[in-house]
């Protein structure tokens, strides 16, 4: 390849453009990618947010609201059910959606049970919000960590313009918009994705790649936006990942899996041929050369995100599109030596793309593997062909399921049992069925562990249990319906028991405790930027909190998350955004952070979106699968409450 390439992210216009047949320097990946692909990327490439908006407009009828059928999850909501800290049956909710734009609205209250809407954006053509009516009965239960209800926060939401523009927050949420808006990466003069930071202070390295964890979170925010979403970006990015999914990925002559979605991608523009061109990692540049578990779940779940919030079905439904997702499926479900249900994976290979310790069986891959599976079994088109697939992904989340909730699970009683295990139990009767050794549960722990609260601890393995906390992966386990309702609840209660620890001064912690001494070198293999209450080792990321908000709304404690979007406020914007802080309560920037991180903006808009219009959750989240077991084994006060 003779011609030469730069960056063409932002707004630059290409004479013409296509996509590349690509072949990286030797420490990348080789691409290739057939003509056929190229045209039909092309093919979809022109649709234009008109025609998305039509194709919703055309599911509106062609999608009756009472189709009862697989779909039933991704019809658009306007209710749902928060969970019910007594253990009890989940609360429904009717919530009033935020009055954004009144003259636009027109979209009937009907409740169609707990995870119901219209099919999709059920209001008049005019009316892209697709927001509920006002007039929705509200039943709402108290939040017995802040001795406040939830009414408050609706009522309050009721009251909100759009955007956070009735508070004092607003101004900070108009940058937001713009800085989100700066952050865009174009292909064929089409927005698709954003640039993982835009620091014009540090080095580029590969922030300047579109993410496909990162742009999650602008995704959602680009959904969620009021009185206009911007459905297209998703969309484009959808596709175009989808495209990259298909190229052949080769690394040292070795070939990855067909399913294997991107870390991130890049456009460039190739002068020579006048057009841009993309470059994607699949982990061959990435350190420590780990493929991205993460990017084809998120991609699932975005995808689900985009069908519910439009109603538009014609994507999920493209041969292509349902063929991307039986690619990441079947990565996943394939039949091995495994004796678990949970994913094996290396370490690095999700959000901490680092040597952490999280080798394994990771909880946050465990949890979004689940939170996958539900929405494909939502998305896939039954047929003679899927039927099998959809048989294997039913048995998958009930042991999966099984085995998080049994074998994960963390709170003082279980832990009380654990310290007093007896090993070497040989046979099927096992209590104690990994043979953990009880010497080697930290001392920490014993500390941290409250009367009140529980977790899914990190990792689980044979004569191993990772004990720390991770956030991501309680929070989507809880968004999943992968927690059970009493299990929810203990989250939320130790988020509360464990502010200073988990919260901080700057949320969120994305670890707790950090790795110190000799374990951070034996475990990190001395990574000085994994260091000790930084970065992925015990630092806090901004970004976390959409998902504690979506966690908090989802568990019915919504002023937790107000709390944590307070300090937010505080410190954020007048930092410049950084995509991480430092320090056991987070107080400083982190040391190696970039600025104007696109995820920590966007992070900070899904949070507000979805704290002034809680109905906005029904994008992210599942309700709970009354066919999946509850756990049989009552292992403490806050799992008891559920029997
Ligand atoms: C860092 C983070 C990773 C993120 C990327 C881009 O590598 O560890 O999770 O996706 O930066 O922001």
């Amino acid at each position: 390849m003779s011609s030469s390439l730069s960056d063409s992210n932002n707004n630059i216009p290409s004479a013409s453009s296509d996509e590349l047949q690509f072949h990286m320097d030797d420490d990348q990946i080789t691409i290739e990618t057939s003509a056929a692909e190229k045209s039909k990327a092309s093919e979809q490439q022109d649709d234009t947010a008109d025609e998305i908006w039509r194709n919703i407009e055309h599911n509106r009828v062609r999608f009756p609201m009472n189709r009862d059928d697989h779909r039933e999850g991704l019809k658009r909501a306007t209710t749902f059910k928060y969970l019910n800290p007594t253990g009890a049956e989940g609360v429904e909710v009717l919530i009033p959606t935020t009055d954004h734009d009144s003259s636009k609205q027109s979209a009937p209250a009907s409740p169609m049970g707990t995870d119901g809407g219209g099919g999709g954006r059920d209001g008049e053509s005019s009316d892209k919000s697709g927001r509920g009516s006002l007039d929705n009965k509200t039943i709402l239960k108290p939040s017995p960590s802040v001795g406040t209800s939830l009414l408050n926060l609706v009522t309050e939401a009721t009251g909100a313009k759009s955007n956070g523009t009735e508070s004092g927050s607003s101004s900070m949420m108009d940058e937001a918009w713009e800085r989100l808006r700066s952050s865009f990466v174009y292909f064929q003069k089409k927005p698709v994705g954003t640039l993982a930071a835009l620091d014009p202070s540090a080095e580029a390295l590969n922030y300047n790649q579109v993410f496909v964890r990162d742009f999650v979170p602008t995704a959602l925010a680009c959904l969620m936006r009021v009185p206009d979403p911007e459905p297209e970006i998703v969309k484009n990015f959808l596709l175009k990942t989808l495209h990259l999914q298909g190229w052949k990925k080769t690394i040292d002559n070795f070939t990855l899996g067909e399913g294997v979605m991107p870390a991130s991608f890049k456009v460039m523009y190739d002068s020579y041929q006048e057009k841009d061109v993309l470059k994607a990692d699949f982990g061959g540049s990435a350190i420590g050369r780990v493929a991205p578990v993460d990017s084809g779940f998120w991609w699932i779940i975005l995808l689900r995100s985009y069908t519910k919030c439009t109603g538009d079905y014609t994507l999920s439904e493209r041969p292509e599109v349902q063929k991307g997702m039986k690619l990441i499926l079947n990565l996943c479900l394939s039949d091995g030596f495994d004796t678990f249900p949970t994913l094996l994976c290396a370490d690095g290979c999700s959000m901490i793309d680092r040597r952490m310790g999280i080798y394994g069986y990771p909880i946050e891959i465990q949890a979004l593997f689940f939170f996958a599976l539900r929405c494909a079994q939502q998305m896939l088109k039954q047929d003679s062909d899927s039927n099998r697939l959809i048989e294997r992904i039913e048995r998958r989340i009930t042991a999966l399921s099984y085995h998080i909730r049994n074998y994960y699970w963390l709170d003082f009683t279980q832990l009380n049992n654990i310290y007093r295990y007896k090993t070497e139990e040989y046979s099927h009767t096992a209590v104690n069925k990994f043979n953990v050794i009880p010497e080697s549960i930290p001392d920490w722990v014993f500390d941290f562990m409250p009367l009140r609260g529980g977790y899914f601890i990190g990792n689980v393995s044979p004569a191993r249990m990772d004990f720390r906390w991770f956030l991501i992966g309680n929070c989507i386990a809880i968004l999943s319906s992968l927690a059970t309702l009493a299990q929810a609840t203990a989250i939320m209660d130790l988020v509360e028991e464990r502010w200073e620890d988990l919260i901080g001064e700057m949320p969120l912690k994305i670890a707790y405790p950090a790795l110190e001494g000799y374990q951070w070198r034996i475990v990190t293999g001395c990574d000085p930027k994994n260091i000790r209450w930084s970065y992925h080792n015990g630092g806090s990321w901004p970004v976390l909190l959409w998902l504690l908000t979506a966690a908090c709304i989802k568990a019915g404690r919504p002023q937790i998350a107000k709390r944590a979007i307070e300090l937010v406020e505080q410190r954020l914007s007048k930092d410049g955004w950084p995509e991480y802080y430092d320090g056991k309560k987070g107080r400083y920037i982190g040391k190696q952070a970039r600025k104007y991180q696109t995820w920590s903006i966007s992070g900070y808009l899904v949070a507000k979106l979805m704290i002034e219009n809680p109905s906005n959750l029904a994008m992210i989240s599942l309700e709970e699968d009354k066919k999946i077991e509850k756990p049989r084994l009552t292992r403490s006060a806050s799992w008891s409450c559920s029997r």
